[in-house]
């Protein structure tokens, strides 16, 4: 009963949001034609020929849009379920996501500013394709299911869990920020090496043990302190921003999740934006004992 209620509400609300955006459509489109025809009747007394040729082309461009806006909400996407659930994805965007990352994706929606505006992390910017939590090697994209990763999951302390979205909503508003604002394809498969923990690299106090070494050997404390909790003051991210190294004893700070998976995966991959490294390579062949390493952050936590 709950649950149809729920439905019932979710699609009265959608229904408001297409009126409105198409209400607000139409009017900007009416005001669009009265400025194109005062400015072409002033401008024909100048340069008759070139002036028709471009108002009859923006008046072109214009149909096109009228018909791109009915064929976003109309029959042709039918047969397209991909824009069927990208289109779907736009309006959860602009219902849900935009008030932090802003209409174009940029980081900038009226909500952001109250987001510690001089520190450390800022919603991010889509359009630059950075993205902090993906299982693909530092600098590429994340894959689709990073991206809903971290949408179901969100972010402790800075981004809700949008997980009761349920999760085609969630697929299609990854799909949607993937088409619109990184407009590059996704990468599809993880390039990241991926080994179970077996065997002697199950958690074990050896195991902790080893990963303490590892942990002295990559030089983690240089940044995150010898002990995990004392973080270096001065560090910037990609926007020049302070940042701070992750206090490690404590879990509930952590972003990219705290399964033994999830610390395994941001180890391999790092965070890009940020000057947390990505030890992959370092890893390669003996990727084993990044389990240990695993185990050892577990034990700073009395895991
Ligand atoms: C309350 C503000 C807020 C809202 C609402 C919000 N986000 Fe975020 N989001 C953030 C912040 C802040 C970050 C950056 C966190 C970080 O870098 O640790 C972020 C980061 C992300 C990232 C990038 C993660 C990465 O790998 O770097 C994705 C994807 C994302 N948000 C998607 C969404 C979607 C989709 C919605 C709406 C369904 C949404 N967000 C709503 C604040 C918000
Ligand atoms: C050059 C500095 C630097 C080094 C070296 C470094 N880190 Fe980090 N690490 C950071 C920063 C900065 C963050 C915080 C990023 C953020 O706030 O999103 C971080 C975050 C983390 C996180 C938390 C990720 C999350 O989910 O939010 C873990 C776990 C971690 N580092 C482990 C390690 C380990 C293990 C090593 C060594 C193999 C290491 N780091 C080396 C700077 C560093």
């Amino acid at each position: 009963m709950q649950k149809i209620k729920n439905v019932v509400g979710f699609t009265g609300l959608l229904a408001v949001v297409v009126l409105t955006v198409s209400f607000s459509n139409v009017q900007s489109q009416e005001m669009d034609h009265s400025k194109m025809d005062m400015s072409g009747s002033e401008m024909k007394k100048m340069d008759h020929s070139a002036m028709e040729m471009s108002t009859d082309k923006m008046q072109g461009m214009q149909d096109m849009k009228n018909m791109k806006d009915m064929k976003d909400m109309g029959d042709m996407d039918m047969k397209n379920p991909d824009a069927m659930a990208i289109m779907k994805g736009k309006m959860i965007f602009q219902m849900s996501c935009f008030l932090c990352h802003g209409n174009k994706g940029e980081g900038d929606g009226p909500a952001a500013r109250f987001i510690g505006p001089y520190s450390h992390p800022r919603p991010n910017n889509f359009t630059m394709g950075i993205f902090k939590f993906r299982s693909t090697e530092s600098g590429d994209l994340p894959m689709l299911k990073d991206l809903m990763r971290t949408i179901r999951e969100g972010i402790p302390g800075y981004m809700p869990s949008f997980r009761n979205m349920g999760e085609e909503g969630i697929k299609s508003v990854a799909m949607y920020i993937a088409k619109e604002f990184i407009q590059e394809e996704l990468p599809t498969e993880s390039t990241i090496k991926y080994v179970q923990h077996v065997g002697p690299y199950i958690y074990s106090p050896q195991s902790v043990e080893r990963g303490a070494r590892i942990y002295g050997s990559m030089q983690c404390g240089e940044c995150h302190g010898d002990d995990g909790k004392a973080g270096r003051m001065d560090l910037r991210d990609e926007r020049k921003i302070m940042i701070h190294p992750v206090d490690l004893t404590r879990r509930e700070t952590f972003g990219n999740g705290i399964s033994h998976e999830d610390i395994y995966r941001t180890i391999m991959t790092g965070l890009d934006g940020t000057p947390m490294p990505g030890y992959n390579d370092s890893f390669a062949g003996k990727e084993d004992s990044a389990w240990d390493l695993v185990h050892y952050i577990l034990s700073l936590q009395g895991r």
